[in-house]
């Protein structure tokens, strides 16, 4: 299967790449020290989708995501929503930093591929 290779150097601090991968967008962002303090203060047993943000990143700066909505598939849009994660406006679900479904009729997180960080520098997906 095919993986793919992303430069961490080109994504700057606070934004989110998109990239396609196996025929899907595969979201990277690189997660300001806000965001994560953000998303790791919600209890997540109150989640529709109970998952610590713990268990969704390897590195609490990298959040890697598939970018597709888990309610019908659209492409959720990055930095958008009332979540500051991604919003998928096709009918209307809100992630928060850590691609966890906050709101909206999407049943799940967005889900998180294997990926591997090789050196400081680089990420493998898949
Ligand atoms: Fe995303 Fe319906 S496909 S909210």
């Amino acid at each position: 299967l095919a993986k793919i290779e992303v430069k961490l150097s080109e994504i700057p601090e606070g934004k989110s790449v998109t990239i396609k991968w196996r025929g899907k967008p595969l979201f990277v962002r690189h997660r300001t020290d806000e965001e994560v303090n953000e998303v790791r203060a919600v209890d997540h047993n109150t989640l529709r989708d109970p998952e610590p943000d713990e268990i969704r990143v390897q590195k609490a700066e990298w959040l890697v995501l598939i970018g597709v909505c888990t309610h019908l598939g659209c492409v959720p849009i990055a930095n958008a929503g009332d979540y500051g994660g991604y919003y998928c406006p096709c009918h209307g679900s809100h992630y928060d930093a850590s691609g966890r479904l906050r709101k909206g009729p999407a049943p799940y997180n967005l889900e998180v591929p294997e990926y591997t960080f090789p050196d400081e520098e680089t990420l493998i997906v898949g």
